[in-house]
């Protein structure tokens, strides 16, 4: 449906036909939260919610859009690349990190739609840069790999944007596949399926709550990560045991200590959860992401109130094995696991309860 809409949008600003139609998906991560950048594991899975690119080569070296967020217009020439400040960074960002690898770039004009609501912890940030990619490729000599056009969009949001994230979104959006979370080492760039039983649905609960300056808060702790990682000597949080850094405890501050509990202890639920959906265990599944959850608020503390009160409405709801904040933190979304046939009912008893808590608490 969005996907026709993007080419009739096409034709609305651009007076023509397009060449081509690209769907970018959303994610949300079942586990491995903030173990990315620590050249951890994380398990997510792309999602129905996309943006669209309906777009048509240029000539010349002018990249020119109109996005249905707004209706805006952003025009950049790939020899003058500039810092907008808004979303036609992502674009131009992905555009740098091309050139930089000595690819040579043509220029394109395109209609965006997108479904994936923003700043909700579904990474329509690294859809937009994937979507981006794929454009270049296909008007451009270069060939289309989703490891590589993956980490091009990281570097991208690294040094274009200036937010220190990892590979997940990006990669899962690169290399997503229907009904199949993918279990990714994020050192090694590999990944192996894990599908999720057809008696269980994954649900995201949106608390429609919005952060502003996460980058700041998110990068804080990339860097607390790193400066654990350097105590004990090792290249990233993912090369420590949890007897090791339990031992060495008192080399740490108390924060820090507790940042690199979640990581390390994360990355191991991260591998129980595959194991677990492999061996369609929907019970232990449920309980990893419990014991994830409470890591996140206690831990690492990027949980919120929103947050907490969507996982217990979700908890006391009909047919939920486990609720957990999906995503970056500080508000947006969460994900679900929950019994296929009871998932009508779950959905509206959450509801119920999320609105009755936000009401009391005044969230
Ligand atoms: C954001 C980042 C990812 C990852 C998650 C937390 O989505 O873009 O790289 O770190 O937060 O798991």
């Amino acid at each position: 449906m969005i996907g026709s809409d993007t080419v009739e949008a096409f034709r609305e600003h651009f007076g023509t036909e397009p060449d081509l139609l690209i769907r970018s998906p959303g994610r949300v991560n079942l586990i491995g939260e903030h173990t990315d950048y620590n050249d951890g594991f994380v398990l997510p899975l792309a999602i129905e919610r996309a943006l669209w690119i309906a777009l048509r080569s240029r000539p010349d070296d002018t990249v020119r859009m109109w996005s249905g967020m707004g209706d805006q217009r952003a025009e950049f020439s790939l020899s003058a690349l500039t810092h907008s400040g808004g979303w036609s960074d992502y674009v131009q960002g992905v555009a740098n990190e091309l050139q930089r690898t000595g690819k040579e770039l043509r220029g394109w004009e395109g209609a965006i739609l997108s479904d994936i609501p923003t700043g909700a912890g579904l990474s329509s940030s690294a859809a937009l840069e994937l979507a981006a990619a794929r454009a270049f490729s296909e008007v451009s000599p270069f060939v289309w790999d989703p490891v590589e056009m993956a980490v091009i969009g990281q570097r991208a949001e690294n040094n274009w944007v200036g937010m220190k994230c990892g590979i997940m979104d990006q990669l899962i959006c690169a290399a997503g596949h229907q009904d199949q979370a993918l279990l990714i080492d994020c050192r090694a760039l590999t990944w192996t399926p894990a599908a999720v039983p057809s008696a269980a649905i994954v649900v995201v609960l949106d608390t429609s709550t919005r952060r502003e300056l996460v980058g700041s808060a998110y990068n804080e702790r990339v860097t607390a990560c790193e400066e654990a990682a350097a105590v004990f000597g090792v290249a990233a949080l993912r090369d420590l045991d949890w007897d090791t850094l339990d031992e060495g405890r008192y080399r740490l501050e108390p924060v820090a200590f507790r940042r690199a509990r979640h990581v390390v202890l994360e990355n191991e639920r991260t591998l129980a959860m595959a194991n677990a959906l492999n061996r369609r265990d929907l019970t232990e599944a449920g309980e990893l992401m419990q014991a994830s959850h409470d890591s996140m608020r206690d831990d690492f503390e990027i949980s919120s109130a929103a947050l907490d009160a969507m996982v217990e409405a979700a908890m006391a709801s009909p047919g939920c094995y486990g609720a957990r904040m999906t995503g970056g933190g500080f508000g947006g979304s969460c994900v679900a696991l929950i019994a296929a046939d009871r998932v009508d009912a779950f959905v509206s008893e959450t509801l119920a309860r999320y609105q009755a808590a936000i009401a009391t608490k005044q969230l």
